[in-house]
C-alpha cells in the first residue's frame, strides 16, 4: 500500500511492469545515457509506435550473456527481469549451438508437414507434465497459447464464459485481456469478450466460495484460468485453494486452465508450479523460458481426452511447429536437467529470501519478503521508493522490474552463482539504505 506521504498510483502506473515515462526514469537517463545512445534512442522513438512499458526505452542493448545484459555504454546488468523468459540465462551456449545446427538442417517447417524436433519437444513436455496431461499444441507466443487454451475449453466444455483474477495477466491481446484483470491493458478499448467474470486474488482457501458462487449463479462456466502463483507479485495462495478450486471444477464441468508462462521451467523450484499444490490442470499453458529465452516457443498441454476438435482450428500459427523453436526447448530441457536447476532454484531461492529478510529488520520501507524458488518479491512501503530503489540499483548493474507500483520483482536466472547474487543482495543492501 502506498504510504500517506507518497501519492496514489494512477492505474498506469499500478501495472505489471515500471513506467516508462516517469520523471525518475528521464533523470536516470540524464545521468547514465551517453550522447550517441541518446541519438539511437531517439530514432527508436521516431520508428516505434510509442506504447506503455515499452517505447520510449531506458536505454540500448548491445549484449545479453548469462546473468547480464551489456547497454551501448558497455556498462554490465545483472538480469533480474527478463521478462522472465531466462530460466537458463541468456544465450545460453547449448541452446545458440541447437539452434545453429538445426539452422543447417531444417529452418522453417511449413503446415501439414512435421518434424522430428517438435515431436521429441511434444513427447518431452508429455512425459514431463502432471497427471494425465498428454496432447501438445505449440505456437509462437504465450498469448497465443492462452488463446488455443480458452478455445479448446469453449469446444470441449460447449461454454464460453471463463472465471479470472483481477490484475491478472494472461497476454496483451483481445481475448486475452478480456481475462486479464489489468486496468492498463483493457481500459478504452471498447467491449471485451462477454462473459468474462473476475474475482479477487486470492490468499486464504475460503476465497474459493468467490468463485463457487459465480460457478454456481452462472451455471455455465466454461473454464477457470489462473497463474497458480502471480509471478509479477510473487502471491501464493495457500495449496487448500487450489485444491478447493479443483474439487469446484469437477463438480461443475468447468476446465481449470493453469498459465505458467512465467512460472513453469524451474523458476519456482519445481518443473511446474502446479506441482507445490498437487492440484493438475486440464490444460498448462507455457512460453516465455520454453524456447531458451533465444527462440519465441509456447505451448498448451491438455488432458489427453481434451483431443476433440479435430476439424477445428485451435491455433493455426505460422511458426507453428517450429523445428527452430522446438530445438531451443529441448536444449533448454537438456540444460535445466544436466545442470540441477531445479534443485539450485529451491536452494538458492530460500538462502536469498533468508537474506532479504534479514534487510526486511534493517529497513523499514520493507514491508514484506516472499517468493518460491527464485521467483521472490520484496515488497516496499511506497512507490516512490521502490522507483528511487529500481534506478539506484539500476545505475548500479542490477536489473529488476517493479510490479503493481511496490513490488520488487526478482527473477534471476537460475543459473546465478552464489557470489552474483550475493552481490546483488549488496546492491539493494545498498540502495535500501540510501533511501
Ligand atoms: C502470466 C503471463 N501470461 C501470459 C503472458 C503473455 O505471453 P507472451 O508475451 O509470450 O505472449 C505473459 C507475459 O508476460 C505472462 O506473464
Amino acid at each position: 500500500m502506498p504510504s500517506s506521504s507518497d501519492k496514489p498510483l494512477d492505474k498506469a502506473e499500478l501495472t505489471e511492469g515500471d513506467v516508462n515515462l516517469s520523471a525518475r526514469r528521464l533523470s536516470w537517463q540524464q545521468a547514465n545515457v551517453d550522447k550517441a545512445t541518446h541519438k539511437t534512442l531517439g530514432r527508436d522513438l521516431a520508428a516505434f509506435l510509442h506504447q506503455s512499458l515499452s517505447t520510449p526505452c531506458l536505454t540500448e542493448l548491445i549484449g545479453c550473456d548469462g546473468i547480464y545484459l551489456t547497454d551501448a555504454a558497455g556498462r554490465r546488468y545483472m538480469d533480474f527481469h527478463g521478462n522472465s523468459l531466462h530460466q537458463i540465462g541468456h544465450a545460453h551456449p547449448r541452446v545458440v549451438e541447437a539452434v545453429k545446427r538445426q539452422l543447417d538442417v531444417l529452418a522453417f517447417c511449413p503446415r501439414r508437414f512435421t518434424n522430428q524436433p517438435a515431436i521429441s519437444l511434444a513427447e518431452r513436455l508429455t512425459k514431463l507434465a502432471p497427471g494425465s496431461l498428454a496432447k501438445v499444441l505449440f505456437a509462437p507466443g504465450g498469448t497465443a497459447a492462452i488463446g488455443i487454451a480458452m478455445k479448446l475449453a469453449r469446444y470441449a466444455t460447449g461454454r464460453h464464459k471463463t472465471i479470472s483474477m483481477l490484475d491478472s495477466f494472461h497476454g496483451a491481446s483481445l481475448d486475452a485481456i478480456s481475462i486479464g484483470g489489468e486496468a492498463l491493458f483493457r481500459d478504452g478499448l471498447g467491449p471485451l469478450l462477454p462473459g468474462c467474470f473476475h474475482v479477487a486474488w486470492p490468499n486464504a482457501e475460503a476465497d474459493a466460495e468467490a468463485i463457487e458462487r459465480i460457478l454456481v449463479e452462472e451455471g455455465d462456466i466454461g473454464a477457470i484460468i489462473a497463474e497458480p502463483m502471480r509471478c509479477t507479485t510473487i502471491d501464493l495462495p495457500p495449496d487448500s485453494y487450489w485444491r478447493r478450486v479443483r474439487e469446484l471444477c469437477d463438480q461443475h464441468g468447468t476446465l481449470l486452465v493453469f498459465d505458467e508462462i512465467p512460472l513453469a521451467l524451474g523458476r519456482t523450484g519445481r518443473m511446474f508450479c502446479c506441482e507445490h499444490s498437487g492440484v493438475t490442470p486440464d490444460i498448462l499453458v507455457l512460453g516465455k523460458g520454453l524456447g531458451g529465452g533465444v527462440m519465441p516457443m509456447a505451448a498448451a498441454i491438455a488432458r489427453v481426452d481434451l483431443d476433440i476438435a479435430p476439424d477445428r482450428a485451435l491455433g493455426h500459427y505460422t511458426h507453428e511447429k517450429s523445428p527452430l523453436g522446438a530445438a531451443a526447448a529441448l536444449a533448454t530441457l537438456e540444460v535445466i536437467e544436466s545442470e540441477n536447476l531445479l534443485e539450485r532454484s529451491r536452494k538458492l531461492g530460500t538462502q536469498s529470501i533468508g537474506k532479504l529478510r534479514e534487510l526486511q529488520q534493517r529497513y523499514e520501507s520493507i514491508v514484506d519478503v516472499r517468493g518460491l524458488g527464485l521467483a521472490i518479491g520484496v515488497e516496499l512501503n511506497c512507490h516512490n521508493a521502490a522507483e528511487r530503489v529500481l534506478y539506484d540499483c539500476l545505475a548500479k548493474g542490477l536489473s529488476f522490474k517493479i510490479s503493481n507500483g511496490t513490488v520488487l520483482t526478482l527473477t534471476p536466472p537460475l543459473t546465478i552463482t552464489d557470489e552474483e547474487m550475493s552481490e546483488a543482495i549488496k546492491i539493494l543492501d545498498t540502495a535500501l539504505g540510501q533511501l
